[in-house]
């Protein structure tokens, strides 16, 4: 199927970045300066790319599929994943607002925007591992090649309306320099 392909892949981008939020956590910790720069461009991917876009596409198109086609096997992940969704909705807005504290001089938030990030990595992690292994599985097994057809095109209508033209290379490119930044051994 191509929309589970391309959750997937979106997926692969989404724990890449968290990998180099694991790493900026660290820096932090071991006191270590960190351009604002970096963690704005990380905050403007999970709003954008993961809250407005990738969930959309999940909650919008692929859930109400699977729900409509009442597999046996589904048993209430759905509903688990909305709540993680919702979960990790606040957890963006708590780093957001700490790191906004941060900004404005007051050190307090550094240990709200550490424990936010890191209930972040850890729930989106788990979060994917369940969509990608039990999730996508159970689409590619029961939903039809028609409703993958419609799927696609739902979704190239988010992606139009949530990130418009250019947004995806730009957070690609993003993506690629924070790479090299955080996890490349030179
Ligand atoms: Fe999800
Ligand atoms: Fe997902």
């Amino acid at each position: 199927m191509k929309a589970t392909k391309q959750l997937k892949e979106e997926h692969q981008a989404v724990l890449l970045l968290l990998s180099i939020l694991r790493k900026i956590r660290e820096k932090i910790g071991r006191k270590e300066e960190i351009p604002s720069q970096h963690l704005e461009e990380i905050l403007e991917f999970f709003k954008v790319f993961v809250d407005k876009c990738h969930h959309k596409k999940e909650e919008g198109i692929l859930f109400p599929m699977i729900t409509g086609a009442e597999i046996p096997e589904e048993k209430g992940l759905i509903g688990d994943l909305l709540r993680d969704h919702a979960i990790l909705h606040e957890y963006v807005k708590v780093i957001d607002e700490s790191f906004t504290g941060f900004k404005a001089g007051d050190q307090r938030n550094v240990e709200r925007l550490m424990e936010a990030a890191k209930s972040y990595i850890t729930l989106l992690t788990e979060h994917i591992s369940k969509e990608d292994d039990i999730l996508f599985e159970l689409a590619d097994q029961y939903l039809l090649r028609e409703a993958d057809e419609r799927m696609m095109e739902q979704f190239e209508y988010i992606e139009i309306n949530q990130l418009g033209s250019g947004k995806h290379k730009q957070f690609e490119r993003m993506l690629e320099r924070l790479e090299k930044i955080y996890l490349k051994k030179i």
